[in-house]
């Protein structure tokens, strides 16, 4: 890694360098380690449920996974990333609008590109079923999830006051998402 690279880097990607051994320092993946993405299916929900339940402090439950498993208007994917379950996504998708439901990543496995992949993979799905836009909510103490968010390209459109727990308020995002840029 280049030098110049690391003076321009983020606070968090710093500390993340400090704390991790010399080989695994470039985050950029190979091409032949990119994760795999493919639906979930009712098999994957016991790994789906630790990375769930490390994730958030109000965890879904099996049966909220179940029921985007078989709804038609919900797409979850998995990404496997060295053999292992590393991260999912649960996209919502009718008519012009498309919602993201869920996403998470390893605790271990963050950092490597994975949560991006699996939100390129939702704006595929979305655009596939002629979604013209996509919208979320994230906790306001969410920093990493606004930071992906937001280097995709979602813009914020307003605030739910004390949506979480009834103390924490969430930050309602929105991307165009016809555009492929
Ligand atoms: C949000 C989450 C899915 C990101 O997954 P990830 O695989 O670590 O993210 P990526 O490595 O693909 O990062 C992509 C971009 O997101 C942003 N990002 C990722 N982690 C970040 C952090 N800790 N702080 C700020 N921005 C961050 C950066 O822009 C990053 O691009 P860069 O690495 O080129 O700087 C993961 O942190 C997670 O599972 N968090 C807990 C669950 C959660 O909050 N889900 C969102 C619910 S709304």
């Amino acid at each position: 890694m280049h030098i110049v690279s690391m003076l321009s880097m983020p606070d968090y990607r710093l500390k993340r360098l400090q704390e991790r051994p010399l080989y695994i320092l470039c985050p950029v993946m190979n091409p032949e380690s990119l994760p795999n993405i493919r639906p979930m299916s009712e098999a994957d929900l016991d790994a789906v449920l630790l990375i769930e339940q490390s994730s958030f402090p109000v965890p879904w439950k099996r049966e909220h996974f179940q029921h985007e498993i078989a709804s038609p208007h919900s797409f979850p994917y998995i990404a496997e990333y060295d053999g292992r379950i590393a991260g999912y996504v649960c996209l919502m998708s009718l008519f012009e609008e498309a919602q993201i439901l869920d996403i998470a990543v390893a605790v271990d496995q963050r950092g490597r590109g994975i949560g991006r992949h699996l939100m390129e993979k939702a704006f595929e799905v979305a655009r596939e079923k002629d979604a013209e836009f996509m919208a979320l909510e994230v906790r306001e103490s969410g920093l990493a999830a606004i930071g992906l968010y937001e280097a995709l390209g979602f813009k914020r459109t307003g605030i739910r006051a004390n949506y979480y727990e009834a103390t924490e308020n969430a930050i309602l995002m929105e991307k165009n998402i016809k555009e492929t840029t």
